[in-house]
């Protein structure tokens, strides 16, 4: 009864908005055909990847010029890190006019051009929308402090008070109250992030709406896509100290959804710190109703203390590692649909995190690779990823990032030595991620001609895209073959996974299974020589790809080994 009634509801959006959705599909949960489903996506941080202009900042001109790298590469999609107007307090998520550019990356024209010329490379633009807040110096917050009976007023969440006298003891992510005094009016206004990136207000309906329209705007100027950020964080409600995961939170993303994406054929993935499969499998419903799918990050947070902050580091736990990918990818099979990611613009480099950034680089940023993009889900490939760029160790001057500078002084104040705060920045700093990507091993990394806004990982004279897109044996050409295997190889995207050496200390592997195709990835996830335990299964079966050049012994793995079989 419900399916039919679904299916009856679902129909009229196909034909009044979008011919290309396979409802059949749709309606089994097993819809394969959306292209986001086959599709590889890049994620770029605008302001570290190309600058065409020498003021330092990379920029949309920038990217444009880097399209024929990133079709060599085959991606099919760009998520795009804020472009839009920003004072820049949290590198562009804090939008100060979600209609226009930010100077520093160019101009709507720019816009308009890198989604047209994109699109001639045959890679659709997603854009990362920041609608859990605004900047502070969005037109609606600067009319909404002005007073309470301002019609903007209620866009923004405020609470009476006393100076010096918070509603509460709620922090912010970023550190300190997560309330800030407004003088003038005599109230506090909530804030999760910096006070410099107001809450908005989604109880309000016209906010909703406002929201809705601008993505109808953009959506019309043909973007392919959209990223949004800490997207479950939307439904708060600060008086019973709800941040995450709140009451109205599917009303306003079915809503959001029906009101927007729907009336496209795009991709959509939410951002969401507190997603359990449960959830995920809401938000990622293969009927279409909310997104395609969502970032979690369950895996993200291993290493660290329990109870902790992600500063507080902690050793790799490899077996719960794979206990949970595995959770992941069985859960959402044929109900939900996984995005597949080691690393972003948060997060530090995944070749220095759990691979090894010294000896065995190139092995294991391969290793990893192939570990990930076997899986089912879309893969995510961050910028220098594909060459293996690593994490750096400057001085605490050389830091951009809020968090970073916000967190070192907290630390400092609470009596932790500069040693230990140093020790954590190194291995989990945003700016890990936020160095200029390495071109190749001119000043600078060919990132500027100008001086760069944070400075170069010194290792770009060895590591660099140059030296790497030509040579088969690279990081590059690994990341390039297995985008297109993904392409060649349905089982890549309906096989249904299974954990294989569940308690093994040392292996991940795993196999992927449709009617045709057999494929079993193994991986030596360590830096010593151990057995390997899949000889049996995996004999007879043809090499797809694998990081050492001869694989024929079949009774031992190398450090970080891993081998993609095919049958
Ligand atoms: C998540 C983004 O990925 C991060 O970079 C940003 O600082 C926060 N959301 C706040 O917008």
């Amino acid at each position: 009864m419900f399916n039919i009634y679904k299916k009856i509801q679902l129909k009229e959006v196909t034909k009044r908005d979008n011919e290309e959705i396979d409802m059949e599909g749709m309606m089994n949960g097993n819809n394969n055909e959306k292209w986001w489903k086959k599709a590889v996506v890049y994620q770029i941080y605008p302001k570290s990847f190309q600058d065409s202009n020498g003021d330092g900042f990379g920029d949309l001109q920038g990217i444009i010029k880097r399209l024929d790298y990133l079709e060599t590469l085959g991606i099919n999609a760009i998520w795009l890190s804020p472009v839009f107007k920003s004072p820049q307090a949290d590198n562009g998520y804090d939008i100060s006019d979600y209609r226009d550019i930010d100077p520093t990356f160019g101009s709507l024209d720019d816009m308009e051009k890198l989604i047209n010329e994109a699109k001639k490379h045959n890679i659709r633009i997603m854009m990362d929308l920041v609608l859990n807040h605004s900047s502070n110096e969005h037109r609606w917050f600067k009319e909404a402090k002005k007073s309470k009976d301002n019609p903007y007023h209620d866009y923004y969440i405020w609470r009476d008070g006393d100076e010096g006298v918070p509603p509460s003891d709620m922090k912010a992510c970023f550190g300190g109250s997560a309330w800030e005094y407004v003088p003038e009016i005599g109230q506090y206004y909530f804030h999760q992030f910096l006070p410099e990136q107001p809450d908005l207000n989604w109880e309000n309906p016209k906010v909703r709406r406002a929201i809705y329209d601008m993505i109808l705007w953009w959506m019309d100027k043909g973007v392919g896509g959209f990223r949004l950020d800490v997207i479950d964080q939307i439904a708060k409600e600060p008086d019973k100290r709800i941040t995450i995961n709140g009451p109205r939170l599917q009303e306003y993303f079915k809503e959001l959804s029906r009101e927007t994406f729907q009336k496209g054929d795009l991709i959509t993935v939410g951002e969401a710190w507190g997603a359990d499969t449960e959830r995920a499998k809401l938000y990622s419903n293969p009927d279409g109703s909310e997104f395609s799918m969502v970032f979690q990050f369950e895996h993200i947070g291993l290493d660290q203390k329990e109870g902790g902050e992600k500063w507080d580091l902690a050793p790799l736990p490899f077996k719960k590692l794979k206990k949970i990918m595995a959770h992941w990818q069985n859960e959402l099979y044929n109900c939900g649909w996984n995005s597949l990611f080691w690393d972003n613009h948060d997060l530090p480099r995944i070749v220095s995190r759990w691979g090894n950034d010294r000896e065995y680089r190139v092995e294991s940023a391969k290793m990893l690779a192939i570990l990930l993009h076997g899986m089912q889900g879309t893969p995510y490939i961050y910028q220098g990823e594909e060459l293996g760029m690593t994490n750096v160790q400057y001085d605490i001057e050389d830091y951009k990032d809020c968090e970073i500078i916000n967190m070192y002084h907290e630390r400092l104040e609470k009596g932790y030595s500069k040693d230990e705060i140093m020790k954590s920045i190194y291995a989990k700093g945003r700016d890990n991620a936020r160095t200029p990507m390495q071109w190749d091993d001119s000043a600078n990394a060919g990132f500027t001609t100008g001086t760069p806004w944070i400075k170069v990982n010194d290792n770009y004279d060895k590591i660099n895209a140059k030296s790497q897109v030509d040579d088969p044996d690279s990081i590059f050409s690994c990341y390039k073959k297995l985008v297109q295997l993904r392409k060649d190889y349905p089982v890549f995207v309906d096989g249904k996974f299974t954990l294989l050496l569940e308690d093994d200390e040392n292996i991940f592997a795993y196999s992927r299974k449709n009617e045709e195709k057999t494929m079993i990835v193994v991986c030596n996830f360590f830096d010593k020589e151990i057995p390997m335990l899949l000889a049996k299964e995996c004999e007879g079966m043809e090499v797809l790809i694998s990081n050492y050049k001869d694989t024929s012994d079949m009774s031992v793995l190398r450090p970080y080994e891993a081998r993609m079989y095919i049958r």
